[in-house]
């Protein structure tokens, strides 16, 4: 489903995102893992069109989508989840995702206009899948962090996405929380058909859920394989896990 050919990016001479390799197979959960400053994010806004590669590529669907401004990106089926949160907090859970659906329809959305009315049914569906359909009508800035950051992830599903892409989906959660997060990104791969990647520090769940992991240092992709493989990869050990031996 998505191909990241040798991708490269650079801040003032800093290398973030060092000629990066990554593949992602339709219906898989796919993690990036790596120390902080490793280039995760950055990468991700790489493949989102949200920063432009120096060089390589990007394959979404057997198309080259290199450079294509975020809005194409999205509308051909990539939404990105953001690391921090980054919702409309006076609205209520409800509109925030009614946004994303109307927009993902090319209709704006007016208060006071028919377009109120539009998408409901979707985004009923899209609260129920995420388990925010108790919490539709409160208000977003009042709901705790851990549900913020699945509202983040129910607004990401309102552009109809086929790959989603979670950066840190279960950062600053309770351990309850997690979890629950958890159930859900399974749940939207097995049950919605989804394809996910996403990026985590949280080791334990990366290979309780990952069905491959790509392994960033430095910029580098020095590995991507199945946790097993991942786990007893020695480079990987040396670059990355040996503290945890
Ligand atoms: N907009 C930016 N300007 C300058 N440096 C940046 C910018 N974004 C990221 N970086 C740097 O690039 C490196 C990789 O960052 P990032 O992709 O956020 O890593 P990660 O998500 O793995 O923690 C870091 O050293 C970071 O400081
Ligand atoms: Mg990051």
């Amino acid at each position: 489903m998505l191909r990241v050919e040798s991708i490269q990016k650079s801040f003032d001479g800093f290398m973030a995102v060092n000629r990066a390799d990554l593949v992602v197979d339709k219906g898989e959960i796919v993690a990036v893992i790596g120390p902080n400053g490793a280039g995760k994010t950055t990468l991700f806004r790489l493949i989102t069109g949200h920063l432009q590669p120096e060089k390589g590529r990007v394959i979404f669907k057997d198309s080259d989508i290199t450079g294509l401004p975020p809005h194409q990106i999205c509308r051909r089926g990539v939404s990105l989840s953001f690391q921090v949160v980054n919702i409309f907090s006076r609205m209520t859970v409800f509109e925030n995702v009614q946004v994303a659906v109307l927009s993902h329809k090319k209709k704006t959305y007016k208060f006071f206009s028919p377009a109120r009315n539009h998408g409901v049914r979707e985004t009923r569906e899209i609260l129920e899948n995420v388990g925010l359909a108790d919490k539709a009508g409160s208000v977003s800035g009042s709901l705790s962090h851990g549900d913020q950051k699945v509202l983040e992830i129910a607004i990401a599903l309102g552009n109809s996405p086929e790959l989603l892409i979670l950066d840190e989906p279960t950062a600053g959660m309770s351990p309850e929380e997690t979890s629950v997060t958890i159930e859900l990104i399974k749940r939207l791969t097995s049950h919605m058909g989804l394809t996910i990647l996403f990026c985590e520090h949280d080791m334990e769940l990366v290979f309780s859920v990952a069905h491959n992991i790509m392994v960033m240092q430095q910029g580098r992709s020095i590995v991507q394989a199945g946790p097993d493989e991942v786990r007893n990869n020695k480079q990987v050990q040396e670059a990355y896990l040996g503290e945890a031996e």
